[in-house]
This record gives C-alpha cells, sequence and structure tokens, in this order.
C-alpha cells in the first residue's frame, strides 16, 4: 500500500549539512519526497510534538534538543512508506543500528541520532499534520 510518513532530518544532520545526502538515500530507496521544509521549533511545539513520549525520562532533554536548532522535515510516500523509512533510518541508538542505514552512517548518540520517522499510521497523519497544515 503507498503510504505517507513524516520524516524530520534533525539539529545534528542539518548543522552537518548531511540534508543532501540524507535526501537522496531516501530517493534511491524508493521514497519520493513530496514536501520539504526547513523549521526552527520552539521547546513548546517540541514538547507538543514529541507529548507521546511525555512520561519518559529523557522527555525534557529531547524537547530541548529538537527545538535547539534548524531542522528539515518533509512527507515521504511510497510503497510501505512508514516501515521502509523506520527500516531505512536502523534502531534508535546508533550503536545499535544495522550497516548500511542512516543512524549507522550518521547518528553521532541515541539522541543525536539525526533522523526521525513516525512509527505508525495514526502517528504519521498526526505527525504530517503538525508541521503542513
Ligand atoms: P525519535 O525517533 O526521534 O523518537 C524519540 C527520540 O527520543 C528518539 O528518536 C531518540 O533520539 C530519543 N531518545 C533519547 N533517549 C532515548 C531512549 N533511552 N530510548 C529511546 N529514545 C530515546
Amino acid at each position: 500500500m503507498v503510504e505517507r510518513t513524516l520524516s524530520i532530518i534533525k539539529p545534528d544532520a542539518v548543522e552537518r549539512n548531511l540534508d543532501i545526502d540524507i535526501k537522496s538515500f531516501f530517493k534511491k530507496n524508493g521514497l519520493k519526497i513530496l514536501k520539504s521544509k526547513k523549521v526552527k521549533i520552539s521547546r513548546e511545539e517540541a514538547s507538543e510534538f514529541y507529548k507521546v513520549h511525555q512520561t519518559k525520562p529523557f522527555y525534557n532533554e529531547l524537547c530541548n534538543y529538537l527545538s535547539s536548532g534548524p531542522i528539515i522535515v518533509m512527507i515521504l510516500e511510497g510503497e510501505n512508506a512508514i516501515a521502509k523509512n523506520r527500516q531505512l533510518m536502523g534502531a534508535t541508538d546508533p550503536l545499535k543500528a544495522e550497516d548500511g542505514t542512516l543512524r549507522k552512517m550518521y547518528g553521532i548518540s541515541i539522541d543525536k541520532n539525526s533522523v526521525h520517522g513516525s512509527d505508525s499510521m495514526e502517528n504519521s497523519k498526526i505527525e504530517i499534520d503538525f508541521f503542513f497544515k
């Protein structure tokens, strides 16, 4: 099934000018970039975006981090785009990510893991609306 998902190139990757490489990696692997924009969100917006994690011990740092610098938000489209994007990103912790995945190639730490992708159909709709409505 053709799906849409939200992808974020996080501050650590934008800062290192990895956006062109990351975008071409998505395209090469069958995900079309329907929309893309560079934004800088506030601490409040980050806490709203990541509210599913509000009970987690890392929530505060996570929100500080996402709002710490420019990010690139994209709508990706393709066959099974949600799972496909998660496969291309690799495990959350770059140390555990499989070879050839974005987080293995570019991630610095579990916080600075370069990319975010929606984890379900429900969240992909919510996350796309958050940035593109
Ligand atoms: P992301 O896919 O953007 O979703 C939530 C983020 O929380 C995750 O990537 C990580 O960057 C960050 N995070 C920080 N610590 C942890 C942790 N212990 N477990 C999972 N995610 C974490």
